[in-house]
């Protein structure tokens, strides 16, 4: 979604889960845990949306796209925009207060960590912490830095060589790379970043892991490394 706004900010994320039993059980699930719903701000999504506000004060949503909206697949889990070369996969954010987004993100909505990227020294602090509500990687991740904002986008790419592609399109409308390309550590995914005229970086990502729910997370150590096995990174913090 492209609304008027403050340039750089970023109101509300949202996610579309399976089905509407899924949405109730999320609603239950959070109300238990002492968090307060509230309507969801998505035009895209119907009626029993709702959205809750993270520790930095942002508003993630949670529904099903409404009925009327002629070109969703309500058959199915998956959207009509996961078919497609180029769909919105995650967003990640940046914040002073990775803790406390933590808490909220993993332990009150339900989140599964998949990667943690820690401080090798002291008492190995957490930098950013990856998180996924399917069998992707990460749909959402949190970087430790000095103020809340957003940090970037991701468009999931068919495979290695669409990068390629979008790279020889991005040249012909005369957008330079702005990181990369190069390869994640936690996620394992190629990618390439670019910069939007108002600051906002997005992702062109490809071959992001899978990983079953039962797996359990892992650690890299703070570093460029973790941030792209191929070269320079792109540290927050
Ligand atoms: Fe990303």
């Amino acid at each position: 979604m492209i609304g008027a706004g403050a340039a750089g900010a970023q109101p509300y994320s949202a996610f579309r889960v399976q089905n509407e039993r899924q949405l109730a059980d999320l609603r239950a699930h959070l109300q238990a845990k002492g968090v307060d719903t509230l309507p969801s701000p998505s035009p895209i999504f119907g009626g029993d949306a709702f959205a809750v506000r993270d520790p930095d004060g942002r508003l993630v949503a949670f529904g099903l796209p409404r009925a009327d909206l002629p070109s969703w697949d309500r058959s199915g889990f998956k959207p009509v925009a996961a078919a497609l070369p180029g769909r919105l996969q995650h967003f990640t954010v940046a914040t002073p207060a990775l803790q406390p987004m933590m808490d909220f993100y993993l332990d009150a909505i339900g989140f599964v960590a998949s990667d943690y990227v820690r401080e090798t020294g002291g008492n190995r602090e957490n930098t950013v912490c990856f998180m996924r509500s399917d069998p992707e990687h990460h749909s959402f991740a949190a970087f430790r830095a000095a103020a809340a904002k957003p940090d970037h986008h991701a468009y999931e790419a068919t495979s290695w060589n669409d990068l390629k592609d979008w790279a020889d399109h991005l040249a012909r409308q005369n957008v330079q790379i702005w990181w990369g390309p190069g390869r994640h550590g936690p996620g394992n995914n190629v990618f390439l970043m670019c910069q939007d005229p108002h600051g906002y970086l997005y992702e062109i990502s490809a071959e992001l892991e899978i990983m079953p729910y039962e797996m359990a997370p892992r650690e890299w150590d703070h570093g460029e490394r973790a941030l792209n096995l191929w070269g320079k990174g792109f540290l927050r913090s």
